[in-house]
């Protein structure tokens, strides 16, 4: 997409789009405007003219979550987790995602092929159980936790919706809800100390708590924000690290990783953009933009915007600064970002360590199905196991 955007951002920076009924924004400074103006530029659909009740039920659940609410409701819904995903609080828990990682890099390298698929081997189990453990989901349930994901995943990528498939849809999203409703039950009767029992515990201002639905809510937005953006930050950082030659440097020097993983952020940025709705009627550059209109915030876009960044389209694993905003901005500034950086961070260590040699095979690379999301559906790679 990155020749479409600079062609955008030249030739029609703020744009409207008859075919999709929406405003296109694709400079920097005009998608942190829009992100930083929760009061002209709202977060809740429903606002939107041509707004229409959700078909999937799920859908309809996410709607009362934070990412779709305004502030003051927004601050107060974050507001039930936001500490367990403090810097701090991440940082704790970083022996625990590096063996994850370890074991399922020691199962994607124990078979000797010499190639193993980032995508489905690590970069997408991970985020995952590192969800579920964080959640408070037992050890012997994260196979079937896992399946359910896969599940929900595909439905945002499959092409036959089939009668079969979206069966197999709704019987996984149901079994995943009555698992999720049991442990609710079960945390708020006898709380523990983990995440599901922060979630169903903590006191909202007015004293009450959340509804077993609101909590339903909460866990369906961490699982879907949480993993196919990190599995992807992962599988973009692979890919860029490679393009660029940098797996020997970074094993020489492990602690130039972060900051590479936050140049991914920028360049390959997993979510490339937001929706906001016009609250009022509002002028940015020449366009009027009236109330209740859509606005699409091209995070992508922004992030190559070379009145931001020099040499933007240049992959530069040292920048700084780099204030790239793949973790959005403002008021719905991303909660996970410690934990993606965590989790990527360590990810690419163990995959620096464990091999003395990567290359991405030579291979036909999908791009993910969906226009919001940036990477590839799997990426396999050859490797040499360090000794
Ligand atoms: C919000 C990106 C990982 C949970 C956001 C937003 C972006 C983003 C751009 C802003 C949405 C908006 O402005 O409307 C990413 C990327 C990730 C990542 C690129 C990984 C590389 C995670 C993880 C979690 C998470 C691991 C939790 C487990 C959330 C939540 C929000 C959010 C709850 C809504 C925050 C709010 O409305 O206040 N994320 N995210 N994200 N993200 Fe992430």
């Amino acid at each position: 997409p990155f020749d479409w955007y600079r062609e955008m951002r030249e030739s029609a920076p703020v744009r409207y789009d008859p075919s999709r009924g929406c405003w296109d924004v694709f400079r920097y400074a005009d998608v942190k405007r829009i992100l930083g103006d929760d009061g002209t530029f709202s977060v809740n659909p429903r606002l939107a003219d041509d707004f229409q009740e959700p078909e999937r039920p799920e859908e309809g659940l996410l709607f009362e979550t934070m990412l779709f609410k305004d502030p003051p409701r927004h601050d107060e819904l974050r507001g039930v987790v936001d500490d367990a995903f403090e810097p701090r609080a991440i940082r704790a828990l970083e022996p625990e995602i590096r063996e994850l990682a370890t074991d399922l890099l020691s199962d994607a390298l124990a078979d000797d092929r010499g190639e193993l698929d980032v995508v489905d081997d690590f970069a997408y189990p991970l985020p995952v159980v590192v969800i579920a453990e964080l959640l408070g989901v037992p050890a012997e349930d994260r196979e079937q936790f896992k399946r359910w994901s896969d599940t929900l995943v595909e439905s945002s990528s499959a092409d036959d919706e089939t009668e079969a498939f979206l069966e197999r849809q709704q019987q996984a999203q149901m079994e995943m809800a009555s698992y999720f409703f049991e442990m609710i039950a079960d945390r708020r009767e006898s709380p523990r100390d983990d995440l599901m029992s922060q979630i169903v515990t903590r006191e909202l201002e007015d004293g009450s708590r959340l509804s077993e639905e609101g909590a339903l809510g909460t866990c369906i937005l961490l699982l879907i924000a949480g993993n196919i953006t990190t599995t992807n930050l992962v599988t973009n950082a692979v890919r860029c690290f490679d393009a660029h030659d940098l797996f020997d440097e970074l094993r020489a020097e492990p602690d130039a990783i972060g900051r590479a993983i936050e140049e991914v952020l920028r360049y390959r940025s997993p979510v490339q953009a937001m929706s906001r709705v016009a609250t009022e009627d509002v002028t940015l550059r020449d366009a009027e933009i009236e109330s209740g209109d859509r606005v699409v915030a091209w995070l992508g876009s922004a992030n190559r915007d070379e009145r931001q960044f020099e040499d933007a389209d240049a992959f530069v694993p040292d920048r700084s600064p780099n204030q790239h905003l793949g973790f959005g901005h403002g008021t719905h500034y991303c909660l996970g970002a410690p934990l993606a950086r965590l989790e990527a961070s360590v990810a690419l260590e163990e995959l620096c360590t464990r091999t003395a040699t990567i290359e991405t095979v030579d291979a036909d690379l999908q791009p993910v199905r969906s226009s919001l999301i940036y990477g590839v559906e799997s990426l396999p790679i050859r490797y040499e196991r360090s000794s």
